[in-house]
């Protein structure tokens, strides 16, 4: 009984405190560095501690892409009338089904157009070993991405296998990776995707986190992040089972204390007026790592691990 009582204090109260703690840092503990150095050497084996990040990539990549895609403006205010395409103001379902076909052709094949036109801009912060800034660098419609973390030793896990792709190595210039907090990085910089994938459920002050990352952005840019709830599925899938049963990732990888409820993003965002009016949470999606499949989607995203898309909106 007593350990129930333990459990639940640990899922209610620690968040609360850490979302409106007035800390200025946006460090992280010097375990948690000791912990990602250590696992430096086998960042890139994918059968390795971190196969479970090389298995989430397609996943991520695809939310990514797919909510950019999702959102682009079709028609620009400066198109052309005989140059739009046309989007019904009813759902597409309710067409006769060649019709239906036609329209879905045409806005993709629009989509592409713009998509390919794009050359943005990726801060890709706790970037680790650079699994996903590689991904997003050999994207079409990114033009420069900059991994930031605060382990040196992962960096260099980091930089040493971008040597291995000419398209990626140093002086082609499009991926660049550095040892920085993100508060430290100008404010005058700004980026159209910053993403933040497994990275706040290991830092101190998440929302401080946040916030530097939510000034970054251009207005109409993208952040991106995946971490956990704060709940017992979290605790059972993420620790007890991927931890200490079937040894998916080392012993020690997560803190309880440490999930953040995707509840209390979205909370965090409302209270502010200011960041109400700038900022919109436009997607949130439950995700689930089944050993035998690889990550999927849940269809509720207030269960375990999520992905959320946050977006400024002026
Ligand atoms: C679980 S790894 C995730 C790596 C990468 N984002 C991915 O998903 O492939 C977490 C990374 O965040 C980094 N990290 C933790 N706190 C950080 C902070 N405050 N600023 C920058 N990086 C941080 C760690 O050093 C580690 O490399």
């Amino acid at each position: 009984m007593k350990s129930i009582t333990t459990f639940l204090k640990r899922c209610i109260s620690t968040g609360f405190r850490r979302w409106h703690s007035t800390g200025k840092l946006t460090s992280t503990s010097p375990e948690e560095l000791a912990h990602f150095n250590a696992l430096a050497s086998s960042w890139w084996d994918v059968n390795g501690p971190q196969r479970i990040l090389h298995k989430m990539n397609l996943l991520r990549m695809d939310f990514i892409y797919s909510t950019i895609r999702e959102h682009l403006k079709l028609n620009p205010p400066d198109c052309p009338e005989e140059d739009k395409v046309y989007i019904p103001p009813y759902s597409v379902d309710l067409l006769p089904e060649p019709i239906k076909r036609q329209i879905v052709w045409e806005q993709d094949m629009r989509r592409d157009e713009i998509l390919s036109q794009k050359k943005l801009k990726v801060l890709d912060v706790g970037c680790g070993g650079g699994i996903l800034s590689e991904s997003m660098a050999r994207s079409s419609f990114v033009d420069d991405v900059m991994g930031i973390d605060l382990s040196s030793e992962v960096l260099q896990a980091a930089k040493i296998h971008q040597q291995k792709d000419p398209m990626l190595s140093e002086n082609n210039g499009k991926l660049d990776y550095q040892l920085t907090a993100i508060e430290d990085l100008p404010k005058s910089e700004t980026y159209d995707i910053i993403t933040m994938f497994e990275m706040l459920e290991h830092v101190d002050y998440p929302s401080k986190v946040l916030t530097e990352g939510l000034q970054r952005l251009n207005v109409g840019g993208w952040l991106f992040l995946s971490t956990i709830n704060r709940d017992f599925v979290s605790w059972f899938t993420t620790i007890f089972m991927g931890e200490h049963v079937l040894r998916i990732v080392p012993v020690g990888t997560h803190t309880l204390e440490k999930y953040i409820n995707q509840q209390e993003i979205r909370d965090w965002i409302s209270e502010d007026p200011q960041r109400l009016r700038s900022y919109e949470v436009v997607d949130t999606k439950g995700t689930v790592y089944l050993p035998a499949y690889g990550w999927k989607f849940t269809s509720n995203p207030n269960v375990g691990n999520y992905f959320m898309a946050l977006r400024r909106v002026k």
